[in-house]
């Protein structure tokens, strides 16, 4: 049984499964449903079936978890479960078809996994924000080019990373707004003759829009690449954090204590306290690149109007959230646990990390910055102390390294971003409360 059985002979078994989602359609199988039950209500409502009743209570109780075979897809296996069951189910596809309700599910979809990936991403610029403002005034050194760079402080360090994903989180929103566009009702290709309420289906969807033009809403899938384009921008403040900590963490620094929770050890190394879970999770991300460039493959130059390539683009997209989503979690856990080593950090105070504040400060004093600069130059090859360089040419010590810079976002003035990540936070909250709106959904 299926639509294949009308019009065309039986297909052999392994044909029909490699072209069959039903391995992957478990994903978005409860979504489906709902989009369904809202079909139903307004096939109701506009009297193509006398009561829903029945109806509904078969699509609540259908079993998303279990194995179903010899069907194209979740779509078919439901309406033959559906009939099986009822009469009236002939005419659920009335009015609509896979394709609109596909778009629909993937997009209902989508919108939940948007707003994980920012709860994930909440835990981790809260885990370094925190982070930033324990050890706001601790010693850290700064690096360019890896080399020992300007004297820093923890808050700096923690806090460069939050502020960065702060800027960023929108991203995210971008795609949301992309998403919660509605396709339901633009049927294959053009829309149905049927006069069906898309509004209606729409809204008690909770979709703040529709997707409004038929071959559009069934065709495209730019809101998946929104939002596999944000998770991969986003990821990359990750893995550079995470690519700090192996450093930091490699008792060659020894800036940065590996949680244990965190840590893998060797078969053979007992002194071994290897960061495992962000090296996991630097290889996880690095698939989203993957993702991305798979996806844009697929969608490059394929004709208007639905294709079943778009078929085969869905998991890969619920495999980006979940990479991300972990990996966030991860690096958010790991923050939270770590701990600095004040006093390994201090000891790179041995390079002569103040050399361009003792240049600036002879440039202050009236001599020219290059002539400056090529001073200290000149006594640093006789010595890397740098106050010992600052007692000979200024007559006084430099100051406090971290104090000393004030301007605003410098170690020494880091309460305007402080306050800008706070409420940055607090914006990622406000989105978050979505997730109330779309628990409450398809509402009727
Ligand atoms: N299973 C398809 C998908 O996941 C939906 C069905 C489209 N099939 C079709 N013959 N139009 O995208």
């Amino acid at each position: 049984m299926g639509y294949r059985s009308y019009a065309m002979a039986q297909q052999p078994r392994w044909l029909a499964e490699y072209i069959s989602s039903l391995s992957f359609d478990k994903e978005i199988c409860p979504y489906v449903l709902d989009v369904l039950a809202v079909h139903v209500r307004e096939l109701e409502r506009r009297g193509f079936i006398k009561s829903s009743e029945k109806l509904l209570k078969l699509i609540e109780n259908f079993d998303c978890t279990k194995n179903y075979e010899g069907y194209e897809d979740i779509h078919e296996a439901i309406e033959y479960y559906l009939i099986s069951a009822s009469e009236e189910a002939k005419q659920i596809n009335l009015g609509k078809s896979r394709n609109d309700q596909v778009a629909t599910a993937i997009r209902l979809r989508t919108r939940e996994e948007i707003l994980d990936a920012l709860e994930a991403l909440y835990h981790f610029i809260k885990a370094l924000y925190v982070k930033a403002k324990r050890y706001r005034e601790t010693f850290f050194p700064t690096f360019t080019h890896l080399q020992p760079a300007q004297p820093g402080s923890a808050g700096l360090y923690f806090s460069s990373f939050a502020e960065e994903l702060v800027d960023s989180f929108p991203l995210l929103v971008t795609a949301l707004k992309l998403t919660d566009k509605c396709p339901l009702g633009a049927a294959a290709a053009a829309g149905s003759t049927v006069p069906l309420g898309r509004e209606e289906r729409c809204s008690e969807l909770c979709f703040e829009d529709l997707a409004l033009n038929a071959l559009y809403a069934t065709t495209s899938r730019a809101f998946a690449l929104a939002s596999a384009s944000a998770l991969l921008a986003l990821s990359l403040p990750l893995t550079r954090f995470a690519e700090d900590m192996f450093i930091f963490s490699s008792p060659s620094f020894g800036l940065v204590k590996v949680p244990e929770d965190h840590a893998g050890t060797s078969s053979i190394m007992p002194h071994k306290r290897n960061p495992a879970t962000l090296e996991v999770a630097r290889a996880e991300l690095s698939k989203l690149i993957g993702i991305l460039t798979f996806q844009h493959a697929l969608l490059k130059g394929l004709p208007s109007g639905y294709s079943l390539d778009l078929q085969q683009m869905t998991p890969s997209l619920w495999r980006a959230f979940s990479i991300f989503r972990k990996a966030a979690l991860v690096l958010a856990d790991f923050t939270e646990k770590l701990e600095l080593d004040e006093a390994k950090a201090r000891e790179f105070l041995r390079f002569p990390l103040q050399a361009a504040d003792l240049a600036e400060r002879l440039a202050v004093r009236g001599v020219p910055f290059r002539d400056a600069y090529a001073r200290v130059a000149r006594e640093l090859k006789k010595t890397q102390d740098v106050n010992e360089i600052a007692l000979k040419i200024l007559g006084e010590p430099l100051g406090d390294p971290l104090l000393s810079r004030r301007a605003p976002g410098a170690p020494g003035n880091l309460e305007p971003v402080f306050e800008k990540i706070y409420e940055g936070i607090e914006r990622i909250l406000f989105v978050l409360q979505l997730r109330y709106k779309y628990q409450n959904c398809p509402n009727s």
